[in-house]
């Protein structure tokens, strides 16, 4: 027996309306803001992910699934998805009429210690807008993300939003940082250390309690953001409060990839992010393109489905409709062709496909959850009469053989008792 690899976990057809209505809720959310999906190879470079990422992140450290294809070049699984959208809009001239707002539902992949909400392969439904650094672009984003939460049925979520400079401040807040984590330097761990010299921001994002702990008393970035990036936050968290999205500040939440700038921000459900996202107006330009500033996030799926069980949220589940039980093996055609025509009628049906007993075929259809049944035997079939079973409380109802789909549909829209 080869079981799944350690860290990922199988969409089983159980679950998976659960998914469908979080795919559904995504296209629906991002249509109403005119947002366009985009699909990007699971594999890219590495170098695209190495430049946008950064090298002292643990994602790019630690984390990507790096391998050299039969050609002798570095690829590697996405690790998240902003890179590979911003390669693709740099690559595909997709500027020209701006603002251009893209979103994606894909698989990413993270060499990370297998836990409850980490998972080595887990699928992000993501948002990308292009084109503008006015706050309200922060703010449209952060809309769509609350709105698409509602969808599902999340009334609830904390929002925690921070602002983290442009590159100009963060250079003086960096260089605070980096003083304060010299001072403490016996207190921290070995990777908070290496981080104090190449990307003393990366030490604020360090999981270790004890580090934790120490960075508590770190100076705050709010008290180093230059008078451009304090004004845009001020916009951002005023048209939160106009659009009515509760948020807090956390001065703390700098988020684990560097290419973030000014906004970063967190949808999270107790200490877990389920959406994680923020601006960043410099990645465009690091690979190659043109200045284009740019705001998204990305929403674990795996995190969101498990948050919404935890919490009672039900997710539709389009139930079967008609099953058509044979009673002897003369009936069998007839049951195919009453299942052909509902199914031309756009009603969702199924006969026995296995050459069940007449109780086994009811207890499967029990089982599926079918709405209605029908059973034909020598009866129905000397009559073209015969009897449709609602499921749930066993009402009865009589109809004529070659009328199934119109009878069904009265059933199932309630029109009939
Ligand atoms: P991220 O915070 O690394 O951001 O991931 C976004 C979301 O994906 C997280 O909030 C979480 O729900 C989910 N997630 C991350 N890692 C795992 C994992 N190992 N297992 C399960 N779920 C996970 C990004 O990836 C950015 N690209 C978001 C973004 C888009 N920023 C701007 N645009």
């Amino acid at each position: 027996m080869i079981n799944a690899p350690k860290g990922t976990k199988d969409l089983l057809p159980s679950m998976s309306h659960k998914w469908q209505a979080v795919e559904r809720a995504a296209h629906k959310i991002t249509a109403l803001y005119n947002a366009k999906q985009v699909r990007t190879p699971v594999f890219e470079n590495a170098e695209l992910f190495l430049r946008s990422i950064g090298d002292s992140t643990d994602i790019v450290n630690k984390e990507m699934y790096i391998f050299d294809d039969k050609g002798g070049r570095k690829m590697a699984l996405r690790p998240e998805g902003t890179a590979g959208v911003m390669r693709s809009f740099i690559e595909n001239n997709l500027g020209e009429s701006l603002p251009l707002k893209a979103y994606y539902i894909e698989s990413i992949y993270r060499y990370e210690k297998p836990q409850a909400g980490r998972y080595r392969e887990h699928h992000q439904f993501g948002a990308e807008f292009f084109g503008s650094e006015l706050p309200v672009f922060d703010v449209e984003l952060l809309c769509m993300a609350r709105d698409f939460l509602r969808e599902i049925g999340f009334n609830d979520l904390v929002l925690r939003i921070n602002s983290i400079g442009c590159p100009k401040c963060r250079a003086e807040y960096n260089k605070a940082l980096r003083a304060f984590l010299g001072a403490v330097g016996d207190r921290i761990c070995d990777d908070c250390k290496r981080r104090a010299q190449t990307n003393p921001l990366r030490a604020l994002d360090c999981k270790v309690p004890s580090c934790r702990e120490v960075y508590k008393n770190a100076p705050k970035i709010s008290d180093y953001l230059c008078e451009e990036c304090r004004a845009h936050h001020r916009d951002v968290v005023d048209g939160l409060k106009m659009n009515g999205i509760e948020f807090i500040e956390d001065d703390k939440l700098v988020r684990g990839l560097d290419y973030y700038t000014r906004t970063v921000f967190e949808f999270c459900d107790g200490d877990l992010a389920l959406i994680g996202g923020g601006r960043y107006d410099g990645l465009c330009e690091q690979l190659g393109g043109k200045h284009m500033p740019c705001v998204g996030f990305g929403c674990g799926i795996e995190r969101l489905i498990a948050a919404a069980d935890a919490r009672g949220i039900e997710f539709e589940n389009n139930a079967p409709k008609l099953f058509a039980a044979a009673q002897s093996d003369s009936a069998r055609a007839t049951c195919d062709r009453i299942v052909r025509e509902a199914r031309a009628a756009g009603i969702s049906a199924e006969r026995d496909l296995m050459g069940k007993s007449l109780k086994a075929q009811f207890k499967y259809a029990d089982r599926q959850g079918f709405a209605l049944a029908v059973t034909v035997g020598e009866s129905e079939l000397a009559s073209g009469e015969c009897v449709i079973k609602r499921m749930f409380d066993g009402a009865t109802f009589s109809a004529k053989l070659n009328d199934l789909p119109s009878v069904c549909k009265s059933i199932l829209s309630g029109e009939r008792g």
